[in-house]
């Protein structure tokens, strides 16, 4: 039994934040954000605009791809680490408003990485026998988060949702490898404590729990060669090269660590799908966007080899290859 992508969908809030916006809030200018991040312009979701919004409307574009209906799914991963409620998870929304009657449902916290995360899990799940359709969403609203004061992470930020109908299938192909990846002894270095928060590695009370904490510039140095090795680990169990890649749909935090990226892993950029200038850093929503807008605008064909890869807090990352159906 193989596991393939058979649907896919995507929701961003309308509103937005340009560099321009953030320059009336924090020390900065677009050109810096521009060149140093390769973001213009991130969007953010309204006051009565949440995770689980987001997530309901990507998931319903996902089931119509798809062409299956909710009554089929069985299970509703929702990744994330941004969501309205600690209980009920978010997927339990989704699967309540998109009328996933059969379907259990959880969410994955594993940050960036949770979309690979959760198709992976899904993947497993469909190849033990357990389960024939499952729904998995990365949805964030991480402006919600984000100090408005820090410019060393306002400006990186932004909203979205992506979802993937993941099913079973005889059909050889589908999810290849997959590779998972984690380090908690760097945990500090990027992190969200949430309201009742604590600080990782040293386990202290966080003095300011309700935001986002990151040193860019170590992240940086870890997530261009943990992505790099992530991605050559799922080749190499694949028996397969870079060469054989049709696109690289890497983690969209920085331009820069996109670029370097691609450059160890040996890709050329036009073959690396890039949209962060639209959308900034939506942590687990990044690879399902830019693979929906590579699906739906005809990149993205039938039989296409494609390498998702990913890094964030934990730390963790991860990898995962497979064919487009
Ligand atoms: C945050 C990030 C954009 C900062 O870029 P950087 O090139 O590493 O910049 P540094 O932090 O080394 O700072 C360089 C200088 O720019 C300044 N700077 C930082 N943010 C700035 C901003 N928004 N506007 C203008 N200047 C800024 C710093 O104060 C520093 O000034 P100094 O040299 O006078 O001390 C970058 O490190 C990054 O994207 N990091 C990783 C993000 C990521 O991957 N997140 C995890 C995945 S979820």
């Amino acid at each position: 039994m193989y596991a393939h992508i058979v649907g896919i969908g995507a929701f961003v809030p309308e509103g937005i934040i340009t560099n321009a916006d953030l320059e009336r809030m924090v020390e900065t200018n677009s050109e810096w954000i521009e060149t140093r991040a390769g973001i213009k312009v991130r969007h953010k979701a309204s006051e009565d605009e949440w995770v689980s919004d987001l997530a309901i409307k990507a998931s319903e574009e996902a089931l119509e791809h798809a062409g299956i209906s909710p009554e089929e799914l069985d299970l509703v991963i929702c990744a994330t680490v941004t969501g309205d409620t600690t209980m009920p998870s978010i997927a339990s929304m989704v699967q309540y408003y998109i009328g996933a009657k059969k379907a259990g449902a959880y969410d994955l916290g594993a940050a960036c990485p949770g979309w690979i995360y959760g198709v992976t899990t899904a993947d497993a799940f469909i190849r033990a026998g357990m389960f024939r359709n499952i729904l998995v969403i990365g949805a964030e609203t991480t402006t919600k988060v984000i100090d408005y004061t820090d410019r060393g992470t306002c400006i990186l930020f932004g909203d979205g949702a992506g979802a993937v109908v993941v099913s079973a299938s005889n059909e050889n192909g589908g999810i290849l490898t997959s590779h998972m990846g984690g380090d908690g002894s760097l945990g500090n270095l990027l992190y969200y404590p949430g309201l009742r928060g604590r600080t990782p590695v040293t386990l202290e009370p966080d003095p300011k729990p309700e935001y986002v904490k990151m040193l860019g510039n170590e992240v940086f140095k870890h997530a261009v060669k943990a992505m790099a090795d992530s991605a050559e680990r799922v080749l190499d169990a694949a028996g397969y090269t870079v060469d054989d890649v049709k696109y690289l749909i890497p983690h969209q935090a920085n331009i820069r660590i996109i670029e370097a990226t691609a450059k160890r892993v040996k890709i050329p950029m036009e073959r690396v799908l890039v949209n962060i200038e639209q959308y900034g850093n939506t942590s687990s929503a990044t690879i399902p966007l830019a693979l929906n807008e590579g699906v739906k605008d005809g990149r993205i064909q039938k039989g296409d080899l494609l390498l998702g890869v990913s890094f964030g807090s934990g730390f963790s990352w991860g990898a995962m290859l497979f064919r487009w159906q």
